[in-house]
């Protein structure tokens, strides 16, 4: 979603703006702009479409002059993607310039306000009445950090806001809530930007603001704020990844480049929580007391973090006999579930930042619920509200489609049932065993997947079925929730209607779809199943489908006397085959989006971060 970068220092900030937000462009935006204050204070340049134009516009920046800065990608919320919505917004008059990540919920009551006031909007943005909120107590009482606190005091909502005044031409105000922002020393220049890949490239050393936090910030001082506005001491913390893991390092697309990258973020995320062949999740405390003691599991995400949490239930209650239940985020928050200190909520989120899955968490915290949260980003707003965290260490993933972070996020599953299986005395010593190598294994067993021959393979079925319409994906169990995570990818990146069903559900109504060239993708790894699967398989056939089918080596032969292709994935301890399954779909995906011109990496309406409801 929306993306904030700042600078204040001594270089020019255009060209510095201009390439932040050039790391931010990932996270899906329709519009984008900077201001400057220097010898023309707030001078705005800001446009609908991509950065390009606006680095073409302004000669990648050069044209712009002035040491301070702010810039933003806008992915719409209030008002139209235009020129005139686009941040950074200026006040009426044209003192005050504000970039906003958020969404403002008392707009309306404040806009009629200082609409009274004689006030004049000129675009449809929540963005305008922080704008013009701040001017108007800064006319009132002279003082640029006393407008800001007064101004965050009126509104409610979401907010990260980068601010600027043209009566102060060498500083800038900070300020966030429920919306992330990072604060970066520089030598004699500092920064500020809502993820960390923005400034990467200027600096390491950062500081996370906390909900209700300011910073007030020159070139050589910054002076932070607790929401009460007493002065208070950040903790300055170092990032440890490279630059070049945000980058694409010869690979056509991010999506690639993060699927190719799996059996690292794998290797990353397992192998440092296996020692001595036991499973050790520091700073996680699930004693058998405690366990024993649970009444229920909830583990609640959106999109594919939720599909990662329906295979969770799956593995959880048959490995630890414990019932879970996964739902969405979306609608946990507001079905009035039965909780309380019995039950554990895990929360599954890659960006950490996710305003459902962040609700959700509150709402179960309010509830009572112990909270436990899978999480790829750290120091986010879900990694810091959870009682305790489990990071995925996937690396910085780009690509808007998740694929590495999937990964991970399942990964983690695995390690948490076997750690509570073992607790609970539900997994044997002989099975934890085998799950422990498996788990050492599974890194090179996904790399296996990524040779030559499979992608050729893969490639030809994408192009073979590149001109259908519609897809459907089905499976059984674990490869039910495999199609689910299957068919979101063709829909977001190669914009294909596609649904995912349980195998056996197809029966009862959407089988009536199945027509002459309809394709169905069926995932038979499960052994226990593969009969049914197979039958379900014949049906669709009988009725004119395309079938693609992803199953198990010792399958191959009988499906192929059903399926239109198959293809093969090697066999590894069951409750870890979803890791396997993933990756044909993964590619199918990412193939069929390239065949049918698609891009790739930032489809259509979507955003990596949904940072709003
Ligand atoms: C799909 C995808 C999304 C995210 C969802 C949750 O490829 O990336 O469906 O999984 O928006 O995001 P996080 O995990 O950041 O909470």
């Amino acid at each position: 979603m929306c993306g904030i970068v700042g600078y204040v220092g001594r270089r020019q900030a255009a060209p510095i703006l201009l390439e932040g937000l050039s790391k931010l462009e990932y996270r899906g935006y329709d519009s984008a702009g900077i201001c400057v204050n220097g010898d023309t204070p707030l001078q705005i340049c800001k446009e609908k479409g991509r950065l390009r134009e606006l680095v073409a516009r302004t000669d990648n920046g050069a044209a712009v002059p002035g040491t301070v800065g702010i810039g933003h990608t806008r992915w719409a919320t209030h008002g139209v993607p235009s020129d005139v919505n686009s941040h950074p917004i200026l006040s009426d008059g044209g003192k005050i310039a504000v970039v906003h990540n958020g969404i403002i919920e008392n707009e309306a009551k404040l806009r009629q306000i200082l609409i009274g006031h004689g006030i004049h909007f000129q675009s449809q943005t929540d963005t305008e009445v922080v704008a013009n909120l701040i001017a108007w107590y800064y006319d009132q009482c002279g003082d640029f950090l006393t407008a800001v606190r007064q101004t965050v005091g009126q509104i409610t909502g979401s907010y990260a806001l980068g601010i600027l005044c043209r009566d102060y031409p060498d500083t800038m105000i900070a300020v966030k809530k429920d919306s992330p922002l990072i604060f970066g020393y520089g030598n004699g220049e500092n920064f500020i930007a809502s993820d960390v890949t923005a400034i990467l490239k200027e600096t390491r050393t950062v500081s996370y603001l906390d909900d209700g936090e300011m910073v007030m910030f020159r070139a050589d001082s910054a002076a932070f704020f607790s929401p009460e506005g007493t002065p208070v001491e950040k903790k300055r913390e170092t990032i440890t990844w490279e630059l070049a893991a945000a980058e694409r390092g010869g690979y056509d697309h991010f999506m690639l480049k993060e699927i190719f990258e799996q059996p690292k973020a794998l290797r990353d995320t397992i192998f440092p929580r296996i020692r001595d062949g036991q499973v050790v999740l520091d700073g996680v405390e699930l004693t058998p007391e405690y366990l024993k003691s649970l009444r229920k599991i909830y583990l609640v995400a959106c999109g594919s973090a939720y599909y990662v949490s329906m295979l969770a239930k799956y593995t959880i209650e048959k490995h630890c006999r414990i019932p879970s239940e996964a739902m969405m985020a979306s609608e946990f928050r507001y079905c009035e579930p039965v909780l309380d200190g019995r039950d554990l909520v895990i929360i599954i989120s890659q960006s950490g930042e996710t305003a459902d899955t962040l609700a959700a968490l509150r709402e179960a915290k309010r509830l009572g619920a112990r909270t436990l949260a899978i999480v790829n980003v750290v120091g986010s707003a879900i990694a810091k509200a959870a009682d305790s965290v489990i990071y995925t260490w996937a690396g910085p993933e780009i690509a808007v489609a998740t694929t590495k972070a999937f990964s991970t996020q399942l990964a983690v599953v695995y390690l948490l049932t076997l750690h509570m299986g073992k607790a609970l005395g539900t997994i044997s010593d002989a099975e934890y065993a085998s799950w422990i190598s498996g788990l050492e294994t599974l890194p090179d067993a996904v790399s296996g997947m990524l040779t030559d021959v499979h992608l050729q393979q893969i490639r030809e079925f994408a192009a073979r079925y590149s001109d259908r319409r519609d897809a459907f994906f089905i499976g059984r169990n674990l490869d039910s929730a495999i199609c689910q995570e299957g068919s979101l990818k063709l829909k977001e990146v190669a914009y294909l209607h596609s649904e995912a069903y349980p195998a056996g559900e197809l029966k009862h109504g959407p089988i009536s779809l199945i027509e002459d060239g309809t394709m169905v993708v069926s995932v038979a790894s499960g052994r226990k199943l593969f009969e049914k699967t197979l039958a379900n398989i014949r049906e669709v056939k009988a009725r004119g489908a395309d079938v693609l089918c992803v199953t198990l080596e010792d399958f191959a032969e009988e499906v192929a006397q059903q399926a239109d292709g198959v293809i093969t994935v090697p066999e590894v301890f069951p409750a870890l085959q979803p890791s396997l399954t993933l990756i044909p779909l993964q590619l199918l995906s990412y193939y069929m989006a390239c065949s049918r011109g698609c891009d790739v990496d930032k489809p259509r309406n979507l955003a990596k971060s949904v940072t709003v409801e």
